[in-house]
């Protein structure tokens, strides 16, 4: 019998397998995210650790767990997780790929289509009483068919976002890591950027000062990656200037973003609670994979969903001044 710790309450029925299977599920019932105080006294007795992208997993924490067996993130990304520092200690760690591509592609489309046409703006004039008539100069956004977009990250949801532009007949520009096109001139040339890379030391800020001033005094910033991948203060003051067209965010540095936070008082963004993989159904299929990831570890087999450190970590010094592990 293996003691697992969740950080939150999941949707789906998904945790009811770990207690049909004998484990003892401790679960983190309130609405808030565990604390961190909380969260170390919690993972000292835990086997496993089914956890979200709000809990930071670092060496301190791996080592408050002496007993942890595996960590499964819930969620593609794994940024809040130390890799190398897990791997260092022998602990697997899992995320939950592929089952919220088309929830989080559909989002970046939709608040694409959002920011090209200004709707959050023209639906609160509706609220305000301020619907006056029919004006051929009212409201005016940008065409989205015909367009030019870039897609900056060419893994799963950047393909799937391109599979959506392809029934707008855009045309489609993207940047892999293996080629495709160049990132400044993706910039230069798209109407409309979409970011879809994960978060790591080579992609925090990737979208700075200078990327932005390249981008077309018309064009839009879309964000549904992670928002550290945006230089926060070089948006607002590029927002302010007119040298882009607006921004539309479903991920922002700091989150949660205060409500006196600059960058909404920036002209023509439209920002959004980190909600890319929000529908009922994908969240229970992640749910379902963090559940497989955790049975998985705790039966001493391999993850089926486990993420692979990258190579330049592999070999990091853990965090916190662990000691390793003789097996590793
Ligand atoms: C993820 O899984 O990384 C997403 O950001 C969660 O919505």
């Amino acid at each position: 019998m293996a003691r697992v710790f969740v950080t939150r309450t999941l949707p789906g029925t998904a945790l009811e397998r770990l207690a049909a299977a004998g484990h003892v599920v401790d679960l983190w019932e309130q609405e808030v995210p565990t604390p961190r105080a909380e969260l170390l006294a919690r993972v000292a007795g835990a086997d496993a650790l089914l956890c979200m992208l709000t809990d930071r997993i670092d060496g301190e924490l791996l080592d408050a767990a002496p007993r942890l067996r595996v960590v499964a993130n819930y969620a593609v990304g794994t940024d809040n997780v130390d890799l190398a520092a897990a791997r260092w200690r022998g602990v697997p760690v899992g995320n939950t790929p592929g089952v919220l591509t088309d929830a989080t592609a559909d989002l970046a489309f939709a608040l694409l289509l959002a920011a090209a046409r200004s709707l959050p703006a023209s639906a609160q004039v509706v609220r305000n009483g301020q619907w006056g008539a029919w004006s051929p100069t009212g409201h005016l956004g940008r065409d989205v068919a015909g367009a030019t977009l870039g897609i900056v990250g060419g893994g799963r949801i950047g393909q799937a976002v391109a599979r959506r532009a392809g029934g707008f007949e855009m045309t489609v520009l993207t940047t892999t890591s293996r080629g495709g096109t160049p990132l400044p001139e993706l910039l230069e040339r798209a109407d409309f950027v979409s970011l879809h890379v994960p978060l790591t030391p080579a992609t925090h800020h990737l979208i700075d000062r200078d990327a932005l001033a390249r981008m077309q005094p018309t064009a839009i910033l879309v964000n549904t990656a992670r928002g550290p991948v945006v230089d926060t203060a070089a948006l607002i003051d590029a927002l302010h200037a007119g040298t882009i067209g607006g921004a539309a965010l479903d991920v922002t540095d700091p989150e949660p973003l205060p409500a006196e936070h600059p960058l909404l008082a920036a002209p023509n963004v439209i920002v959004l609670p980190h909600v890319g993989s929000a529908t009922t159904a994908t969240r229970g299929r992640m749910a379902e994979l963090a559940v497989d990831n955790v049975l998985a570890g705790l039966a001493g087999e391999p993850l089926p969903h486990e993420v692979t450190v990258p190579a330049e970590a592999a070999g990091a010094e853990p965090d916190a001044g662990g000691t390793r592990p003789a097996d590793t």
